[in-house]
């Protein structure tokens, strides 16, 4: 078969529900895909050179597949998300040629897991541009992988929630992904913080709390475990109040943990005021993120954070990397 000339894949954002840095102590989590994609699309080019532009972004430059170099066509602008790129296409043997357009729906640095979306959306595109089909496990361990080597560390969960979409309960050390299976609409409001944590530095940060107290730090896991276990229920059966009630928990456990900030609690405290049934940080923290559960007052959360932060509505996305 002929390659198809223009190939366009797309790949959700995530956004962590429960148990975030608990994860990282072999304890379970529940994420859920989000209704913001990247779309990769490539096709190929008159010459043998291979470009890339991020429209939202700003940002585009020649790639060299073959080198594994990256030159921007303006200096001044991070390499950022085209690390990702270049590293999908040399993992997907794919050859230079290439003329790659993304376009972001997710925004970038609000812990949505962009950089994730781009990867699997990137990893899906380039082997179907080759013919090649890969299965979804097939997909979510090379885009993991593109991670690792760009970042260094990175937890699967980003990638597999990109890849498999809907809402997944990893277990201990993501050996196990559990597809929950969930009727009711999840609304959920994203409140984001200009400030953006860092997510190895605040991992560390909590590891070296571990290494002072652990007779502390061991049970405070211990209960985001059993709060991961409880939301797990309460979504299936759809309790709404349960759902709202362990976030609230998940919420003071993080901060225990010492990875909450002022601005985050004031947008989680605004939320819950404004009729949310519970409010957490999400992710890594000390800055970033914060999501709401909202049945009912989606736009009045919405309107109260956006009066000092930025917020926005977000569903679930039951569908994971696709080709358009
Ligand atoms: O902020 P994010 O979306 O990168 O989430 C980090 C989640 C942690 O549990 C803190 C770290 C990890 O690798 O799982």
């Amino acid at each position: 078969m002929l390659n198809p000339r223009n190939v366009t894949a797309s790949a959700p954002g995530k956004t962590i529900l429960f148990g975030e840095h608990a994860v990282v102590y072999g304890k379970p989590a529940i994420a859920a895909a989000v209704d913001k994609r990247a779309y990769v699309s490539i096709e190929e080019r008159e010459d043998n050179r291979t470009h890339v532009r991020i429209n939202e972004l700003g940002i585009s430059g020649y790639l060299n597949i073959e080198k594994g170099t990256i030159e921007l066509d303006n200096d001044e602008k991070n390499e950022g998300i085209l690390k990702y790129v270049l590293i999908a296409l040399m993992k997907t043997g794919s050859k230079d040629g290439l003329e790659i357009t993304i376009n972001m729906d997710i925004p970038v640095g609000a812990g949505l897991g962009s950089s994730a979306a781009v990867t699997v959306a990137t990893v899906k595109a380039a082997s179907s541009f080759k013919d090649i089909e890969l299965t979804s496990d097939g997909i979510a361990k090379l885009a993991h992988q593109v991670e690792l080597m760009v970042q260094g560390s990175a937890s699967p969960i980003d990638t597999i929630l990109s890849t498999y979409g809907g809402i997944v309960y990893l277990s201990r050390d993501a050996e196990e992904i559990i597809k929950l299976d969930i009727d009711s609409e999840i609304p959920l409001v994203i409140g984001y913080t200009s400030e953006r944590g860092n997510t190895g530095k605040l991992v560390e940060s909590v590891r070296l709390k571990m290494e002072i107290a652990p007779q502390v730090m061991i049970p405070l896991f211990n209960s985001m475990e059993a709060l991961t276990n409880g939301a797990r229920e309460a979504l299936t059966s759809g309790d709404h109040k349960m759902i709202g009630e362990f976030m609230n928990i998940n919420h003071g456990l993080l901060d225990a943990i010492g990875v909450n900030t002022e601005e985050l609690s004031k947008m989680v405290y605004i939320a819950r005021k404004s009729g949310a049934f519970g409010s957490k940080l999400t992710g890594a923290g000390g800055g970033g993120s914060m999501i709401a559960y909202c049945p009912g007052k989606v736009d009045v959360v919405i309107e109260s954070i956006n009066k000092f932060e930025k917020a926005f509505k977000v569903k679930i996305s039951a569908d994971g990397v696709r080709l358009e």
